[in-house]
């Protein structure tokens, strides 16, 4: 390496921190050291993943939910998760990696995506509680994220978090009409409620002492907030919101420490959390099948798309 190249990087380098302790943002064409290009490939496939895959647990009730009015609701909020996705494969395309080798990745079982998409949703109420719980975990993870150093990622996230309000609350409200109902449609809330609780306490990913990826990606403004303070402010919110829907959060040990200024909880069950994490949750399999299968049925409209970009192509050639 020539002493240029040496004086050139460590250019690159201190404009590179310049912008993250401005606060500024770094954009596709900004020079970026590899590791911080490779954080962001990898969490916001990662993410994308999750959005497409989320589809199904919901979409799974789209053809059952108990009215034209519901029905309507679930299928506008299963394709916002769908253009979330969309949104998020083209800002991780921005950083070099194609959408091609995204997808396959998820097919072929080598990417990861949220935990939280391995449970079944045998219920209607479970659709309530992945409103109320899932989308709200969501939106405690994301609202962060609007201000991501990396441009492309920080502003899809702007829309997504709009979306996700409107989701949270479209659970809220399933969860209040069933707890509304019968004794019945009540237990079937608070049932979804139970099931559906402790994992998505997990979606905001392991106690900080074992997150060991944090501490950087914090560094580089990506991360905003430890794992730890995400999940505490997100129980905080759920506490209030329990109260008014008159469902109980499945933990005894759930109380405000007042010394230590912080929700006291039962241990998190982590075990479960690599379990499922490592492919060994209820739903894995038939997930990644299923995204399999939709890939596979929708060959002929990549080859459709393909050969009319060519002849469009042609023609604009021939002319
Ligand atoms: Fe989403
Ligand atoms: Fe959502």
């Amino acid at each position: 390496m020539t002493t240029e190249v040496l004086i050139d990087e460590a250019a690159e380098q201190a404009a590179f921190g310049a912008i993250i302790e401005a606060d500024s943002r770094i954009e596709p064409r900004d020079w970026m050291p590899a590791a911080y290009r490779k954080t962001l490939i990898r969490q916001i496939s990662q993410h994308a993943h999750s959005e497409i895959i989320g589809m199904q647990p919901e979409g799974n009730w789209i053809s059952r939910a108990p009215s034209l009015k519901r029905k309507a609701i679930l299928m506008a909020k299963v394709q916002d998760e769908a253009g979330h996705g969309l949104y998020l494969y083209s800002a991780a395309q921005t950083l070099g990696i194609t959408r091609d080798e995204m997808t396959e990745q998820l097919i072929e079982g080598r990417a990861r995506y949220s935990s939280i998409f391995n449970y079944p949703t045998p219920t209607w109420a479970d659709m309530g509680a992945i409103g109320w719980l899932v989308d709200g975990a969501a939106i405690c993870n994301q609202v962060p994220l609007c201000r991501a150093s990396y441009g492309p990622y920080g502003r899809a996230m702007v829309r997504v978090c709009k979306e996700e309000s409107f989701h949270q609350r479209q659970g809220f409200e399933i969860l209040l009409t069933l707890m509304q109902g019968s004794p019945a449609q009540r237990e079937m809330a608070q049932d979804a409620v139970n099931r559906w609780y402790w994992p998505s306490l997990m979606m905001f990913g392991p106690p900080d002492d074992e997150s060991p990826n944090s501490a950087q990606s914090m560094a580089w403004k990506i991360k905003r907030f430890s794992n730890d303070d995400l999940r505490q402010r997100f129980i905080g919110m759920l506490v209030p919101q329990a109260e008014v829907l008159g469902v109980t959060l499945p933990d005894p040990e759930l109380r405000w420490d007042d010394e230590a200024q912080r929700w006291h909880t039962s241990e998190i069950d982590w075990t479960e959390f690599h379990e499922v994490l490592a492919g060994r949750g209820p739903m894995n399999v038939e997930r990644i099948r299923n995204r399999r299968n939709a890939h596979d049925d929708g060959a002929w409209v990549r080859e459709a798309a393909a050969e009319y970009a060519r002849k469009q192509n042609e023609k604009a050639v021939a002319a």
